[in-house]
């Protein structure tokens, strides 16, 4: 190796150095700042400085450290000479741009590390695994039926094709809970095995999250008894257990099991007869 060549190699293991060195400083400011409650212009502009500085350093390091010489042997003299094997050892162990490897090789380690470290900050944005959370509502048997202003719902209220939403006593607003309530026209229901109870006297409840994409199913035309979704139009048959009869909905509407108590309150039998909402994630 001449002076000039040694020279401009360590200047090149120099940049290859700054490089990580850039990467490792962008990639804990960017966990810091993730760390802070993140800004996420802040936090691309870090990732981008991170990976530029490791991928400046790569690419440094393979163009203008590593060696490019071509080895030629020639295929008849295979013993090495003594020269040859002594010229392999310097390379190998007593060459000092070898000999300084070790301090990049440390450097990408710090640098790929510190990328890791930063990577691994938005698996806190998970949040906690949601269990049979989804699959479970605040509807539980004997919880009385109220309204948005939290009453307790009788029977006698409800009018024939009169369409109330409800919630479960203590949970006004439930997302997940909510659903609405309908009165038709005794003997107009469908039986549905093992349902047969669920409706008395013509009142019937379902959940109001549309088991397409989650928008309330709010609307109800009582001549046709259908429940309508007014997002992307799919309709209910209310009197044959809210299957889906028009739109994209592919999912009947959850049941509620209803009953009246002594005193004439709506309450629940149980929670909804499947779990509610679109059911793209329980798809296995
Ligand atoms: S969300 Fe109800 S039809 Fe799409």
């Amino acid at each position: 190796m001449t002076g000039d060549d040694g020279h401009g190699t360590r200047r090149a293991e120099r940049l290859v150095a700054a490089g990580f060195a850039v990467c490792v400083v962008a990639a804990l400011a960017l966990a810091l700042v993730y760390r802070r409650g993140g800004q996420p212009q802040l936090e691309g502009a870090l990732l981008a400085v991170a990976l530029g500085g490791l991928g400046f350093g790569l690419v440094t390091w393979a163009r203008r450290v590593l060696p490019h010489d071509e080895e030629f042997e020639d295929r008849e003299t295979l013993p090495t000479t003594a020269d040859e094997r002594r010229q392999v050892h310097d390379t190998v162990e007593g060459d000092e741009v070898i000999a300084r490897r070790p301090l990049l090789v440390r450097m990408l380690g710090a640098a790929v590390g510190a990328l890791g470290v930063a990577a691994l900050f938005p698996i806190r944005s998970l949040g906690p695994h949601p269990g049979t959370t989804l699959e479970r509502t605040p509807w539980e048997r004997g919880r009385r039926l109220v309204n948005a202003e939290g009453h307790p719902v009788r029977a006698a209220e409800i009018p024939l094709d009169g369409l109330v939403t409800v919630f479960p006593e203590g949970h006004v607003g439930s997302s997940d809970g909510q659903a609405v309530l309908i009165r038709v026209g005794r003997g107009l229901l469908e039986p549905v095995p093992a349902r047969q109870d669920w409706a008395p006297e013509g009142l019937i409840a379902f959940s109001k999250v549309c088991t397409h994409a989650g928008c309330p199913v709010g609307l109800y035309q009582a001549d046709v008894h259908q429940l309508l979704c007014p997002c992307h139009q799919s309709a209910f048959d209310v009197l044959r257990a809210a299957q889906p009869v028009f739109g994209p909905a592919a999912r009947p509407l959850p049941q509620l099991p209803l009953n009246i108590d002594a005193e004439g309150f709506l309450t629940a039998g149980g929670d909804f007869s499947e779990p509610v909402g679109p059911a793209w994630w329980a798809r296995r």
